[in-house]
């Protein structure tokens, strides 16, 4: 898949689980991150709580190691994450809960935090997750969308503007990116329930301020049981966020599925839709994202069923099969399918 991408400028990637590719007994999954794929992703390593365990005493190895890799492969590496409401290290939220934190020093931790990072892998990160999944979604409360989560809650929106301007700041060569799911296409074009028209406006406004936004990452994160993206109206969406001048990129596809008792006990007539479904979902990401110049990137969010976040998160109902590789390294119909949508492009 790297290599048949490259001829198209495309950039195809993985989120890497630095457990499995430090496990030496399973070399396969070290194997295929460096044949399969030209840009990396840490799945969890480069998160502030995983970085910062203990206030001031920071924990590089893993995210050092994971940047290395990536450089002894010749790979680009998007940075996932500098601001997000999960996986904070505990004694920034428990802090901010008692109160021993205050807004201002929140606000000066959180400059840091990014200075710090971006600083220390300069030169080295091609694409940041600047801000990542800032917008409610239609089923949160209240429905209309909003600034949602921990740093919304603290600081106000402006905190959005700030990061881009700390992130440019420590290293004026990395894209900046803005990245968030359910962002694939556009609906009723209100943004009161237009997640994608939401998005939208914000890079607008904060592009028109001169805040230095320079992507905006669509994660992909599908499900077969919401039915298939059209690729005309993904293309569209690409197209009209690169009319506000900035790249785009998938980030983190993955298209999960149901498992019913029949899925489990292995029954073929279940499970065989659900493997063509997905690789439907992943072909219409890849072939909009081939479509238009802007989109950079196509990470899929894990390779392999074997170490998937799915059938962790969603487990009731359980879903699962949501990657391109079973979890005995056979590719599955999707990886067919990117692989045929890379050739024929
Ligand atoms: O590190 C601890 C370990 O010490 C402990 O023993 C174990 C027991 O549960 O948990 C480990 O932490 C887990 C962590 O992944 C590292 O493996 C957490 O429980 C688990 O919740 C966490 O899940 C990650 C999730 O983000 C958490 O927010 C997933 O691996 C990761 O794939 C997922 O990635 C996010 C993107 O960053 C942003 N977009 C959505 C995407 C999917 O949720």
């Amino acid at each position: 898949l790297a290599t048949l991408g490259l001829r198209h400028g495309l950039h195809v990637g993985t989120a890497v689980n630095m457990d499995a590719l430090n496990d030496a007994s399973d070399p396969q999954y070290r194997k295929l991150v460096s044949s399969e794929f030209a840009s990396v992703t840490a799945e969890n390593v480069m998160k502030w709580e995983s970085l910062e365990p203990t206030r001031g005493t920071y924990n590089w190895a893993p995210a050092d190691q994971f940047v290395d890799f990536a450089k002894r492969n010749r790979q680009s590496v998007r940075g996932h994450v500098l601001v997000w409401h999960n996986q904070l290290p505990a004694w920034l939220t428990s802090g901010v809960a008692d109160g021993s934190i205050s807004k201002q020093e929140l606000r000066e931790l959180l400059r840091k935090h990014i200075t710090t990072v971006v600083n220390r892998y300069k030169g080295k990160i091609w694409q940041w997750d600047v801000v990542n999944e800032a917008v409610s979604d239609p089923w949160d409360t209240p429905s209309t969308l909003h600034y949602k989560g921990f740093w919304a809650q603290n600081l106000g929106p402006g905190y959005i503007a700030d990061a881009f301007r700390w992130a440019r700041a420590a290293d004026p060569k990395a894209l900046l990116f803005y990245n968030d799911y359910n962002i694939e296409a556009f609906g009723s074009g209100n943004p009161a329930d237009d997640k994608t028209q939401f998005v939208y406006d914000m890079t607008k406004s904060l592009r028109a301020q001169g805040v230095p936004i320079d992507g905006v990452g669509s994660q992909g994160h599908l499900g077969t049981q919401y039915g298939n993206f059209d690729t005309l109206q993904v293309t569209a969406a690409l197209k009209k966020f690169s009319g506000l001048g900035v790249a785009t990129a998938f980030t983190e596809v993955d298209v999960r599925s149901q498992l019913t008792e029949a899925v489990q006990a292995g029954n073929s007539e279940e499970i065989n839709p659900r493997l063509q479904a997905s690789a439907a979902n992943f072909s219409v990401l890849m072939k909009a994202c081939l479509a238009v110049r802007s989109c950079l990137s196509y990470t899929v969010w894990g390779f392999s069923d074997k170490y998937s976040w799915v059938p962790g998160w969603f487990s009731d109902p359980p879903e699962g099969l949501a990657t391109i590789y079973d979890e005995n390294y056979q590719p599955k119909r999707a990886y067919q399918e990117l692989k045929s949508d890379l050739i024929f492009a």
